[in-house]
């Protein structure tokens, strides 16, 4: 089985349930519920539904030197991943989010991004897997210095090992520190040794600093620059409108290291659109582009087709989307034709 590493951003969310009533009112005492408390972050969230998917992943991350750290490493023990590298920051404490629910109105979330700031990749040995994920960058200041040449170095030494190099975005918040970072170098520098990228529509818009709502056309532009600046596979999701693949020559995907150079046949210069699949009961769309991008590099990394691959991305999605995990079997349920992807003759 491939060895698929997760790195970047790493957190704890932790939320007191059946809080709706509760609000800061100095003075007053609320009733609420137990605390909930799962991991977060893209690591958590990519690299568990590959795990529950059936795949080998290791993750990467930093946390503090202090009990959340802790408790962090003990949670990914428990939930099917392969022992971890974590790095323990001196200074910084283990990142996590305040996860409050107001009745009627959006989830507010306190983050504090604490020891993800000091991912900066060195310690990740790529040469020890088949595919190296990154996700959220502009979560993760250590990886952005002097436009980017962290990540860009540490996709540089993956990829001269032959290994796969993939990368999911977040949305950037122009409104902070991170947000009046050149993104343009930033993002050509990365993607120059990047071969998957799955980012988001609106990862895109705000990275770009373009102020346009969806359309194909403009999906499409963002498809076509990220392809020349290097990229092999660019899957990028939008909500509603589903998920559009677009990939690059077979010369380029023979070098796009040990999962995609097999597949560079039947994976070259193609474009697809898949639509979301109907969820009766959604529950959320947080992480709901974590999952696609788990979807995408499981099929990629069991030798599935560009159709075979976006649809268990699509359904992944719809798992987590109706509050359940994107295993074999929910995905299978949700969509019988990914049934291939699962048995060893893909
Ligand atoms: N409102 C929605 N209606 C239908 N499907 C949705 C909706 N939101 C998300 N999806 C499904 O989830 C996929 C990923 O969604 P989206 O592009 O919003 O991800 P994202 O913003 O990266 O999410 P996150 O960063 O929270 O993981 C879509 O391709 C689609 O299949
Ligand atoms: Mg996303």
């Amino acid at each position: 089985m491939h060895s698929i590493a997760v790195a970047g951003h790493l957190c704890l969310d932790i939320a007191p349930l059946s809080a709706e009533r509760a609000r800061i009112d100095p003075g007053s005492l609320f009733e609420v519920g137990p605390l909930s408390i799962t991991l977060g972050g893209s690591v958590a969230n990519t690299g568990g539904t590959l795990a529950d998917l059936g795949a080998h992943v290791v993750p990467y991350a930093t946390v503090g030197d202090d009990e959340l750290g802790e408790l962090l490493l003990s949670k990914l023990a428990s939930e099917g991943f392969a022992p971890p590298h974590l790095s323990v920051s001196p200074s910084l404490a283990t990142s996590y989010s305040l996860v409050i629910e107001h009745s009627g109105s959006d989830r507010t979330f306190w983050h504090h991004t604490g020891a993800n700031a000091g991912f900066d990749g060195s310690a990740v040995t790529p040469d020890a897997h088949d595919l190296l994920h990154v996700g959220y960058p502009p979560l993760l200041p250590g990886l952005l210095d002097n436009s980017g040449q962290p990540l860009h170095d540490l996709f540089a030494r993956a990829r001269s090992a032959g290994v796969t190099t993939s990368v999911d975005l977040a949305v950037v918040d122009r409104n902070s520190a991170v947000g009046a970072l050149d993104w343009d170098s930033i993002l050509t520098s990365i993607f120059l040794h990047t071969d998957i990228a799955t980012p988001s529509f609106d990862d895109l818009t705000s990275a770009f600093g373009i102020d346009e709502a969806y359309s194909p056309e403009l999906a499409d532009r963002f498809a076509d620059r990220l392809l020349e600046e290097g990229v092999a596979i660019v899957a990028i999701s939008a909500g509603q409108h589903g998920l559009r693949l677009r990939t690059a020559s077979t010369e380029r995907l023979l070098a796009g290291g040990g999962i995609l150079a097999p597949l560079a046949e039947s994976w070259a210069d193609r474009s697809l659109t898949a639509s979301p699949l109907p969820v009766e009961h959604p529950v959320t769309t947080t992480g709901t582009g974590d999952a696609s991008t788990a979807g995408l590099l499981f099929g990629l990394s069991q030798g599935a087709t560009p159709e075979q691959a976006i649809a268990l991305a699509i359904a992944c999605s719809a798992a987590v989307m109706s509050g359940a995990r994107a295993t074999r079997d929910t995905v299978l349920q949700l969509d019988s034709t990914v049934t291939a992807i699962f048995s060893p003759n893909v």
